[in-house]
């Protein structure tokens, strides 16, 4: 991944946020990277930050006027994003993003925004309730239909003293959905990967027992989500499929958001044909016969009886496709006899890798946590990839997936 901005210009908008103390340090990392900074503020986020201070910090004047005769004579508003490569909304409020969903320009940042033909990289913050209202909901589905990045919000305690999803990413994650976000199609055709598509499931999956009770699991969608990442780092064309997560989308991936095991099912079978499949979900083994109403507790009678019926495999599934993609991974926790164990599902699921996880040793994966000690298990070999992190294994998963492609293509031009 290139953490360079050198000859890059950025176009940063900020809006109204207490999150706005923090892209001021976004600045400064845009510009230690080598890029050039321009910044909007709207009104909001001028109570926030002062123009002086992000003008000190960008070496630039900041842009706060759509009716500043000054300001439209030396860089009018349609040429702010214009000149512009890369185009960060943070923080980007409920506000902004509704008219930027709405095709509204009642300011120079929404004017400017609606002006532009790029897609941008946003960056929400708000409070819990306005980013759970179906409204906000609604304008983030549209924006990203539109072809913009949405990356987070993360959970976490608010300014306002509630607690939930709704702050901005830290200067550093934006620095970094800035510096992966899809390059130019030159640079992205030297990378191994370009002109592959994959696709990555992840997250637990939730199967409801009735309207409000659930079967699920602590899943936290860490490692699938590091490793559609580093499939996209390397230039592939990933969609992800994920269950319920806190964690925000990856920048420059498709995300398709599901809850039960048909649904991921569906969605990856709506993937294909694909070149890399990899099944990092924890899918739900059973859905239950689910209940229309909410079952009722009944006095003194027995617990209520719930039937459960087999989920789909979709790591087999896609294995067994018609359009089975060239290479496809799946995952396996395992507390004993690891490799006979692994070995067995590698036959049983028609796959090509399993990344074994001991979970009954030290440092190694449970749900959660950032570390995993993975076994690569294929039909001829055991690898022992040691106690990493899971943007380690992402890396290294996608150094040998991209080693098995080439494989594939050298013994495939070899029979031609
Ligand atoms: N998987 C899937 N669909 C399912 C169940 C599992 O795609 N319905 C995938 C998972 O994403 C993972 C692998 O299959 O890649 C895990 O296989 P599983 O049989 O569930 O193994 P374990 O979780 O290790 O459990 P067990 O060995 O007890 O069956």
């Amino acid at each position: 991944m290139t953490q360079t901005l050198e000859n890059k210009s950025v176009l940063l908008v900020i809006s109204g946020g207490i999150a706005a103390y923090k892209s001021l340090e976004l600045i400064r990392l845009i510009k230690k990277a080598g890029g050039a900074v321009r910044c909007i503020l709207t009104k909001g986020g001028e109570q926030f930050v002062t123009p002086l201070s992000v003008s000190a910090l960008c070496e630039e004047e900041a842009y706060t006027d759509l009716w500043s005769l000054k300001d439209e004579t030396e860089m009018g508003h349609i040429q702010l994003t214009r000149d512009a490569d890369m185009i960060v909304i943070a923080p980007a409020s409920a506000n902004l993003i509704a008219q930027m969903a709405n095709g509204l320009a009642q300011d120079l940042a929404s004017t400017a925004l609606l002006a532009s033909d790029k897609p941008a990289i946003i960056a929400p913050a708000m409070n819990v309730r306005m980013w759970e209202n179906p409204a906000t909901q609604a304008n983030i589905a549209k924006l990203q239909e539109y072809g913009h990045t949405i990356i987070g919000p993360s959970e976490g305690d608010m300014a306002c003293g509630e607690y939930g999803m709704g702050r901005m990413l830290e200067p550093e994650e934006i620095f970094a959905a800035l510096t992966s976000a899809p390059q130019k199609k030159t640079e992205n055709a030297a990378k191994p990967l370009a002109g592959k598509t994959a696709l990555v499931t992840s997250g637990p999956t939730f199967e409801a027992i009735d309207p409000v009770r659930f079967i699920g699991n602590r899943s936290s969608g860490k490692q699938g989500h590091a490793i559609a990442t580093a499939l996209q780092q390397a230039g592939a064309n990933v969609t992800l499929i994920t269950g319920p997560v806190s964690i925000s989308d990856p920048a420059g991936v498709k995300t398709v958001h599901i809850e039960t095991a048909q649904e991921m099912l569906k969605a990856c079978e709506d993937s294909l044909p694909a070149d890399i499949a990899v099944c990092a979900a924890a899918v739900s083994d059973w859905a239950p016969k689910q209940h229309e109403q909410k079952i009722k507790k009944r006095g003194d009678a027995s617990p209520p009886h719930i039937e459960l019926n087999e989920n789909p495999d979709i790591l087999k599934t896609i294995s067994n496709h018609k359009n089975r993609p060239s290479v496809v991974v799946g995952f396996a926790a395992e507390t004993e006899n690891l490799e006979d164990n692994a070995k067995a599902k590698l036959t049983r699921k028609g796959c090509d890798m399993i990344l074994a996880n001991l979970v009954a040793q030290e440092g190694a994966e449970v749900f959660g946590q950032d570390k995993g000690h993975i076994y690569c298990v294929t039909a001829a070999s055991v690898d022992n990839w040691q106690p990493m992190s899971k943007s380690a294994i992402a890396k290294k998963l996608t150094d040998t997936i991209i080693s098995s492609l080439d494989e594939t293509e050298t013994i495939k031009s070899a029979a031609e």
